[in-house]
């Protein structure tokens, strides 16, 4: 006998991960009358979908079984939306969806040709790309950078905010009657003697049911072999830089350089960059994108900071003087033919996939549910699903992309060097503005004003934050939390959260990311915080920075601090006074 969780009445299915993949297939199964139970062993929408960055596309698809599941998923976000509006109301509906289109940029005749090429492709199978003429681009993006050669803008490519689409989908399937719980791990099923399974395991006990829905994304892999069908997804890192608010137009589509098509159909685990730039609605721009697969490690190189910053300042010169707030990454759930597993598990009655969406799951979340909703209830599927079925030949082994990437559009591909914080940056002369903060990640330390960190002598250049410094010398954390000894560094890169303190010539609790290195300053990493600190003046904060927006400040130890930012809406509004969790 095994325990069993009481719940009014037992699910027919149970979604395991509350992704926004798992979270749109219990949406369109409560919409088919299905009851579900929706677990997760994290909080909701907490994982890959995080670090999404809300980008609906085909423009960087090439004919084949995932453009067709994006045509469908495009066509579907804004008709789903609107359902979730009527039923749920516009606040909570709402998810700062944008059909705000993309812009491909060539640089080169080499990839003018390709990339026109590519969308010669495209066409034919519904998806709308129109080259511009020279003259046109400044009125698409007034701060491109004039060296493209051509320009494509793809008018159907969309973007939401990732957390927010799956957190109303899953008010939805709560209005519904399902239940969504979160900090409960499935650890496998159990099969009745036939084999079929009828319910999840958990730590909590077991929850019978109809059928069980593998959602759980980069760890789709490790539920699968505890459900006894092993599934190849692997976690494939990527990371994002995130600047300062910039006013509304600055960045006004996702734009991205031709040779992103190569990077994502790769198949390599070596690392891949390529620029991907877009703005969102809080102001901050985000800068991507790199491929790796390195299993779960969670480090940020900052070799890999460099050639995004750099790739970005290609792009748009004009970021070269944007401040960045913070960097962050996320694991892509990765297959080796690059195609999405959606559908029933042939090897175990009962037992249904919807994973491996690698760097697409956001764009293809809303088609993904309905057709793993209507293979699950018996109905006719909107599009063919037998490119994504688990058992394909694609899944054992095959090393290169379905459909493939053009010829000549080539990835960047950048290899580290052990250790060496500026070894592996794509050699690309930074742009006009070299010295402002996102060229200065790109560009690496140097400078005239000598200081030591931690005992270690430095340069700066004038201007320099504490926290440029730290990061051109190959540092993305240097505080611990107060409790658990959990490393810090830049968050929100405006002063107000606190993870970024130092110790600046003996006075501790300094925001590196405010103050400006002055010649002979003795840095030293913290451990904790001394929070708070004793006021040193009417109105003043830790490290004696005026807690106002705006206007700069003489702080403790004697030196000019950066003025702060207000505080920005969305993924970076922080303000919990240090100690992030
Ligand atoms: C840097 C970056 C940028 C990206 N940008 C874009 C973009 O612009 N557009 C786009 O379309 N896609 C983008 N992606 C890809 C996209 O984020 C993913 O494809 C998508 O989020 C995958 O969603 P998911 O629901 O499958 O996985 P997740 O969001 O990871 O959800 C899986 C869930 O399963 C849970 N789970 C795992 N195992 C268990 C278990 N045993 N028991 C219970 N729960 C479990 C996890 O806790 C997790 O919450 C990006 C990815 C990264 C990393
Ligand atoms: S990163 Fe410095 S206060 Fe947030």
């Amino acid at each position: 006998m095994h325990g069993s969780w009481t719940y009014g009445q037992h699910p027919d299915a149970v979604v395991v991960g509350s992704g926004i993949i798992g979270a749109a297939c219990a949406e369109a199964l409560t919409r088919r009358g299905v009851r579900v139970l929706v677990l997760d062993r994290g909080a909701v929408a907490s994982a890959t979908t995080a670090s999404g960055e809300g980008n609906l596309l085909v423009s960087d698809k090439p004919p084949g079984p995932e453009l067709d599941l994006a045509l469908a998923s495009l066509r579907r976000w804004p008709a789903l939306l609107a359902e979730l509006r009527e039923e749920l109301g516009p606040r909570r509906a709402a998810c700062e969806y944008e059909r705000k289109g993309g812009l491909v940029v060539a640089i080169g005749a080499a990839q003018s040709a390709a990339l026109h090429a590519f969308a010669a492709a495209q066409r034919p199978v519904g998806v709308e790309a129109h080259a511009l003429a020279p003259d046109e681009v400044a009125a698409y993006e007034p701060h491109l950078t004039p060296r493209a050669t051509a320009v494509l803008h793809y008018p159907q490519d969309a973007q939401l905010q990732p957390v927010l689409a799956a957190t109303a989908l899953l008010a939805a399937v709560r209005a519904r009657g399902g239940e969504v719980r979160g900090g409960v791990a499935a650890l496998g099923v159990r099969r009745d003697r036939h084999g079929r399974v009828r319910a999840v395991r958990t730590a909590r006990g077991d929850v019978p049911c109809g059928a069980v829905v593998n959602a759980c994304g980069p760890w789709a892999g490790s539920f699968a072999d505890a459900a006894g069908a092993p599934l190849p997804v692997a976690p494939r890192r990527g990371l994002v830089l995130v600047t300062a608010p910039l006013p509304a137009g600055t960045v006004r589509h996702k734009v991205y350089a031709a040779d992103y098509v190569g990077a994502v159909g790769a198949a390599e685990a070596d690392l891949r960059v390529s620029t991907v730039v877009e703005a969102t609605q809080a102001g901050t721009v985000l800068i991507g994108s790199s491929r790796q697969r390195v299993g779960f490690d969670p480090a940020i190189p900052v070799a890999v900071l460099r050639a995004l910053a750099r790739g970005a300042t290609t792009l748009f010169p004009l970021l070269a003087a944007v401040p960045v707030l913070r960097a962050y990454g996320g694991f892509r759930p990765y297959t080796p033919d690059h195609l999405p597993v959606i559908g029933p598990d042939p090897r175990r009655a009962g037992l249904w996939h919807a994973t491996g969406h690698e760097g697409a799951g956001i764009g293809l979340a809303a088609a993904t549910g309905d057709l793993l909703a209507e293979l699950l209830t018996g109905e006719p599927p909107h599009l063919d699903p037998a490119p994504f079925r688990a058992d394909r030949p694609g899944l054992r082994g095959a090393p290169e992309a379905a459909g493939g990437v053009p010829a000549g559009v080539a990835a960047v591909a950048v290899r580290p060097g052990p250790g060496a914080a500026g070894a592996g940056v794509v050699a690309m002369p930074p742009g006009p503005g070299a010295e402002g903060p996102v060229a200065r990640v790109a560009v690496g330390g140097g400078g005239g004003l000598p200081l030591t960190v931690d005992g270690v002598a430095r340069r700066a250049r004038p201007g320099d934050t504490v926290a440029t410094v730290l990061l051109t010398t190959g540092r993305a954390a240097w505080r611990t939390t107060r409790g658990g000894d959990r490393p810090r560094g830049v968050f929100c890169g405006i002063g107000v959260c606190h993870d970024c303190l130092v110790v600046v010539n003996g006075l501790p609790d300094v925001r590196a990311c405010l103050r400006e290195v002055a010649s002979g300053d003795v840095v030293e990493t913290q451990r904790g915080a001394v929070l708070p600190a004793p006021a040193t003046g009417a109105g003043a904060g830790v490290d004696g920075v005026a807690g106002r927006a705006g206007g700069g400040a003489v702080d403790a130890s004697g030196v000019v601090t950066r003025p702060r930012a207000a505080a920005v809406d969305g993924d970076d509004a922080h303000g919990d006074g240090g100690d992030r969790a």
